[in-house]
């Protein structure tokens, strides 16, 4: 797949945007099993033309997670045009445009999804900051707003025409939120659409090698993006790459395995946050990491409660003491 000058492999898997967990530190680590392509989690414009120095960080992206996309989003077309020219200054490998958001105060406002009951002035806001920017462009949203006016397969060739270099396509519509089945059949149907020539990404619901597979082969799909499944599962890019290479399911790592991916993990955290948010971003991973464990109960409340990195970093060596394989690193 190629978006714009830039090459991605075959059967691209991409790193979905999530607010709160796509920071520098899991796209590094998502990158190291395979992730193509990473996201940032969404920019506020607002926030951005503000000098906001909170959202200013969101925008910084190291050489190791290249090729990487920042995701701006808002609801005024001149406010958007300013954010994706801050976001171009801090270079990123493309700019991708949020209209998926379905968060009330976000959609209720006309930004995210918002803009999926407003498609003249999606595609006015779309093809403005194309225009503005010097770097590809990308859009992300849903189906449409609720299931009477699933409209993403109508308008994808309005989108395509602002410019933009590739449309990520989230298989629900906004009333859905994040719940029932993702619906491809859809997303299927651009790609069915002949004179649609940018790459089409398939997003919702993908969690393992055969529903990447089943997605590439039944709606011929240019990439996937992942987006929950990544979450505490960092390894599922490899998996997926695995199975889509030989339809072997690999194992998933063994615990000393994952304690070493959520040790790496912590220890970019730390490097890359300010203050003890190195530490509490970490909670939410940790608990995914080691979900499942068996009596596990007094281990994770002291991991998820900790303040003391020092101390972390020991619990992590005592669920690999009682939970790991001895003699296997
Ligand atoms: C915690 C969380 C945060 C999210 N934040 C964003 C975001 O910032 N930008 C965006 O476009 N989508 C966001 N999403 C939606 C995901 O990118 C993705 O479209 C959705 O989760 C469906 O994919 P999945 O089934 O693979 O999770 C978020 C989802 C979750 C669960």
């Amino acid at each position: 797949m190629k978006i714009a000058d830039i090459n991605i492999p075959e059967y691209p898997l991409l790193l979905a945007p999530m607010e709160d967990i796509t920071d520098r530190s899991f796209r590094q680590i998502c990158k190291t099993f395979g992730a193509d392509l990473l996201y940032t989690e969404f920019v506020a414009s607002e926030a951005l033309i503000r000098n906001i120095d909170k959202t200013l960080k969101k925008l910084a992206i190291d050489a190791e997670e290249r090729p990487t996309g920042i995701q701006i989003y808002g609801h005024r077309i001149d406010a958007m045009v300013e954010a994706a020219k801050i976001a171009e200054e801090a270079k990123p490998d493309l700019i991708d445009i949020n209209y998926g958001c379905p968060v009330k105060k976000i959609a209720n406002r006309g930004a995210g999804a918002g803009m999926l009951r407003d498609i003249p002035k999606m595609i006015e806001m779309t093809k403005a900051i194309v225009d503005a920017v010097n770097l590809p462009v990308t859009v992300k949203t849903r189906l449409g707003w609720d299931s009477d006016n699933l409209i993403i397969d109508k308008i994808a060739e309005q989108l395509q025409d602002t410019g933009i270099k590739a449309l990520t396509v989230h298989g629900r519509t906004r009333t859905q939120l994040y719940k029932g089945t993702a619906d491809w059949s859809l997303i299927g149907k651009i790609k069915e659409n002949p004179n649609i020539h940018i790459p089409i990404i398939g997003n919702g619901d993908i969690k393992d090698g055969p529903s990447a597979k089943n997605a590439f082969e039944k709606y011929r799909v240019d990439g996937i993006m992942i987006g929950r499944g990544t979450i505490g599962k960092p390894w599922i890019f490899r998996e997926i790459k695995h199975y889509l290479k030989t339809g072997e399911i690999l194992p998933e790592p063994n615990i000393n395995e994952k304690v070493e991916i959520a040790k790496l993990h912590f220890k970019k955290s730390l490097a890359l946050k300010e203050g003890m948010k190195g530490i509490y971003e970490m909670r939410r991973h940790f608990a995914l990491y080691f979900k499942g464990l068996k009596n596990f109960k007094e281990l994770r409340l002291k991991l998820l409660t900790s303040t003391d990195e020092n101390q972390i970093s020991d619990l992590l060596d005592e669920i690999k003491l009682k939970y790991g394989e001895p003699n296997n690193s």
